[in-house]
């Protein structure tokens, strides 16, 4: 049996997909509870061309338009995902999700927009952006990228201005690990925060010591551990601390907001929170894996099953997964990613006799939705206006496209799920949506489930059915100078009012 049906007949052609798929562009979901960032209340919601027209208890309509049913479940705006690695080419070799497959899998789980990291190509900013225009030209939902930034000079500086005021891009990411590949010094990721600052981008990075994760790997070979557990032993939480702290104290010396991608630790959550307490404009990711797993799976005698659990930063012990719950319930941590970077158990095998082989990434575009609920809101940690906030609100404040997106209010995407608080959920690879012959949460139930998804104003999700078009997901430019910026002129200008004219000493004659 197949799992989708791919509509291949109207690509780009909305109205044709809409009558081969749904039968009309206008739907009403009606009698559910309507759940936003801010305020939730029982209500119908009425879209028409891919718009929400309108949000109010009891809306009439005519017959021409398609009634879903949401009494008892709640309706609320369809996720974001800023974290992921579709049609990867990085150190490893390529992932097995794309731009299609991997937004089918997002849009099973009630995701209905991701944020993915273009490279650049043969070191060019905006060879590397068209190169991922190219990828995403399958997609079948929204999406926006953030540019990897690893070299520095005075081109990579004008790409990033041009990327910034023509192309829709407002954050780049800098690795200080993966050393000798991407990273990049102190001095670099001072010039790109400087840089970022003044274009209104935001600087994000992906924060562990790259030469001590050298220094760490050399060593666990040494000892003679080259199987997965020799990942986590070799760049433990301090190296994830260190760099956190590192990029935070820089970021805090150019006056720029910082995002930290995949917050991984108690270590670095405290550095974040840290900084958060002191005023500072800091964000702070954690991704599904981190809130809902643990090292221990590193360790266990199967490889193929070990591997699996191969990422960076690592998973780490029990208590850091309950602490980043914690953090992302009394918003230390603001939104949740997943990192999702799709590699097959033969590519895991690469690396089975060296644990620096091993393929970096883990799945959870699909799932990450369905974790969160079921972690976060069925556990009490977090309302269901909490939930909405960290899957999808804060994530299009930050990237500067609310209420476009991140909300149900009139002049919104019609981005929307439906989520039944009473049926739940199970995991496998076996049923999930992603090219991926494995998943690290094989097995895993929980309560909660999605069982409408609308991107776009079109049913995608529904009866556990795919009905995707490759090439209806649209690119979302994000322009620069989020929130985040608000006030740092101000900062900027007292602190250079704070700077006393220049001392003036009597010249001493030798
Ligand atoms: O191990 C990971 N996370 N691979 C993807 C690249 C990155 O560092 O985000
Ligand atoms: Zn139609
Ligand atoms: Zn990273
Ligand atoms: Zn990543």
């Amino acid at each position: 049996f197949t799992f989708f049906t791919v509509i291949t007949s109207s690509l780009s052609q909305s109205n044709q997909f809409c009558d081969a798929g749904t039968g009309s562009s206008k739907l009403l979901v009606k009698g559910g509870t309507v759940v936003n960032a801010h305020h939730q209340q029982i209500a119908d919601v009425y879209v028409e061309d891919g718009v929400i027209v309108a949000v109010n208890p009891n809306i009439r309509v005519g017959d021409d338009v398609t009634v879903i049913d949401a009494f008892g479940k709640y309706v609320m705006p369809g996720g974001i995902d800023p974290h992921t690695h579709l049609e990867l080419d990085f150190v490893f070799p390529g992932t097995v999700d794309d731009f299609f497959s991997g937004q089918a899998a997002a849009l099973a789980g009630g995701t209905t927009m991701h944020i993915d990291f273009a490279l650049p190509l043969n070191g060019s900013l905006t060879a590397g952006f068209e190169d991922y225009v190219k990828k995403a030209k399958k997609s079948c939902m929204d999406y926006g990228f953030h540019m990897v930034i690893s070299k520095w000079d005075e081109t990579v500086s004008r790409e990033m201005e041009l990327l910034v005021k023509e192309k829709g891009i407002n954050s780049f990411k800098f690795f200080m690990a993966y050393k000798g590949l991407a990273m990049i010094n102190d001095e670099l990721l001072l010039e790109g925060f400087k840089k970022c600052k003044s274009l209104g981008a935001l600087a994000m990075v992906h924060a562990e010591n790259g030469d001590a994760v050298y220094e760490g790997q050399e060593k666990m070979i040494e000892l003679g551990i080259t199987g997965p557990e020799g990942h986590a032993l070799s760049r433990p939480s301090v190296v994830e601390g260190e760099a956190t702290g590192r990029a935070i104290r820089l970021a805090d010396f150019v006056n720029t907001p910082l995002y930290v991608v995949h917050v991984m630790s108690i270590d670095a959550m405290e550095e974040i929170a840290k900084a958060r307490k002191s005023g500072q404009k800091v964000i702070g990711e954690p991704i599904a894996s981190g809130l809902a797993l643990d090292e221990s799976w590193l360790w266990h005698p199967d490889f193929e099953i070990a591997a699996k659990y191969v990422t960076s930063p690592p998973m780490r012990k029990r208590g850091h997964d309950k602490a980043l719950q914690a953090a992302l319930s009394t918003g230390v941590l603001q939104l949740v990613g997943t990192d999702h970077c799709a590699y097959n158990s033969s590519q895991k095998a690469l690396g089975i006799d060296d644990f620096r082989k091993i393929p970096n990434g883990i799945n959870g575009i699909e799932e990450r939705m369905h974790l969160v609920w079921d972690i976060m809101v069925e556990s009490g940690q977090i309302t269901p206006s909490d939930y909405v906030r960290l899957t999808s609100t804060e994530c299009a404040r930050i990237f500067n496209i609310y209420p476009k997106k991140g909300a149900i209010l009139p002049g919104s995407d019609a981005d929307i799920i439906i989520l039944n608080p009473n049926s739940s959920f199970e995991i496998s690879a076996k049923s999930h949506h992603s090219r991926m012959d494995t998943n690290v949460y094989e097995g895993r139930t929980g309560k909660g489930k999605i069982e409408v998804t609308i991107a776009g104003g079109r049913i995608v999700w529904e009866n556990d059915e795919l009905k995707v078009t490759p090439g209806s997901g649209r690119y979302i430019q994000m322009p620069p100078f989020s929130y985040l910026f608000d006030g740092l002129d101000k900062k900027d200008a007292i602190y250079l009012n704070s700077l006393q004219a220049p001392v003036k000493r009597a010249k001493v004659s030798s």
